[in-house]
């Protein structure tokens, strides 16, 4: 929809100037291969299923109370699994609600907050949004983290890990060593993609006091349909996440997400079968697509970040678009020869390599 400037006159001056993330297409048309906003190709935990089943069995009254304003079940079926106490843990509508809060609870100062060139693109929307201050590092030529640009005045870091869209993943030491030289600035880790093959940060938590974790059920949880998302921080630091929520939206999850996450953090057995299932696809794409000579760069996440030579990637996603496969395409700097292509099934995967083979690169 135009709106014109006369429309805009009702809007408030900072919104009119803002620039909002545009989120991965959902197309609404059947028989497509959807490869192009991370999500699981397996369907969560049977236990979640009847987890969510149960809200409504004994009878569709609940809905009429509010939930838990604390989600304090969920809260404790998280400390459980990940293995930290219960006051570390911050939870809410999805991970981009958790992040919203962290902008708003932590990065509005003096200083500029410092991230890399190529992330997660809701970085700078948010920080629009919050009016944070920003510095923006870029990635080594061969994508990775230049972690002597951390060492510098900010007034707080964030850090994508595995960063997306790169795929690649920066080791715990560095990260050690980045919040060692930052004692006086919050230091977030989002590790919406960490069960895919890096080693979370979680660990770290009781040891530095300006750490925040950032987790999501999105990908790894195959619940990207009901928005739940996590932090995991000393108490001091998630008072703060608490206050800024209680001043925005006091029960942001409903019933049917908290019985579900709950279920899912219970059945870890599950989870881990399924994560495996995507590595271990994940590894068989990589060497199919190398094959047909595309330069793969190496992936500890849920998707590959690839690059085809003798191909224009903006040209090449709107070939497989047109054969019903979508896949992200970023055309921005640095990153516009790349395609983002989510981990599917075997099947998928199988049906990508297919349409590449016999029908685009022929
Ligand atoms: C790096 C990163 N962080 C956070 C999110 C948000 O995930 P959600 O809001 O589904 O929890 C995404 C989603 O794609 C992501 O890529």
């Amino acid at each position: 929809m135009n709106i014109t400037t006369e429309q805009m006159r009702f809007w408030s001056p900072e919104v009119r100037e803002l620039e909002p993330y545009t989120p991965g297409e959902q197309p609404k048309i059947q028989n497509i291969l959807k490869l192009n906003t991370n999500e699981n190709p397996y369907p969560p935990s049977p236990k979640v299923v009847e987890a969510v089943q149960k809200v409504l069995a004994n009878s569709a009254d609940v809905l009429r109370l509010y939930p838990d304003p604390d989600a304090s079940e969920l809260k404790q079926a998280i400390a459980k699994q990940q293995n930290v106490p219960v006051d570390t843990v911050f939870v809410g509508n999805g991970s981009d609600e958790v992040l919203a809060h962290i902008f708003k609870a932590f990065f509005v100062q003096k200083q500029p907050l410092l991230y890399p060139d190529i992330t997660y693109s809701f970085y700078p929307v948010y920080s629009q949004f919050f009016g944070v201050k920003t510095k923006i590092l870029p990635l080594n030529d061969d994508f990775e983290i230049v972690v002597d640009d951390y060492k510098q005045a900010n007034g707080g870091i964030i850090i994508t890990n595995p960063n997306a869209p790169t795929s690649i993943a920066l080791g715990l030491s560095a990260i050690e060593e980045i919040l060692q030289v930052n004692p006086n600035s919050v230091v977030v880790i989002d590790e919406a993609y960490v069960d895919f093959g890096a080693e979370s940060a979680v660990k770290l938590v009781d040891k530095y006091e300006n750490l925040v974790i950032c987790q999501t059920t999105s990908k790894s949880r195959s619940l990207a349909g009901l928005r739940v998302g996590f932090a995991i921080a000393q108490p001091h630091l998630i008072a703060a996440l608490e206050a800024v929520k209680n001043s925005f939206n006091s029960y942001p999850m409903d019933r049917f997400a908290i019985a579900a996450a709950v279920a899912s953090f219970e059945d870890q057995a599950y989870f881990e079968a399924q994560n495996q299932k995507v590595i271990a696809s994940r590894e068989k794409l990589v060497s199919q697509l190398n094959e047909l000579d595309f330069k793969v760069l190496p992936s500890s996440a849920n998707f590959i970040f690839a690059s085809l030579p003798s191909k224009d990637a903006g040209e090449l996603a709107s070939e497989l678009r047109e054969r019903g496969i979508i896949v992200r395409y970023f055309n921005k700097p640095r990153i516009n020869q790349f395609l983002r292509i989510t981990i599917g099934t075997d099947e998928q995967n199988q049906r990508l390599v297919d349409t590449l083979k016999n029908e685009i690169l022929v």
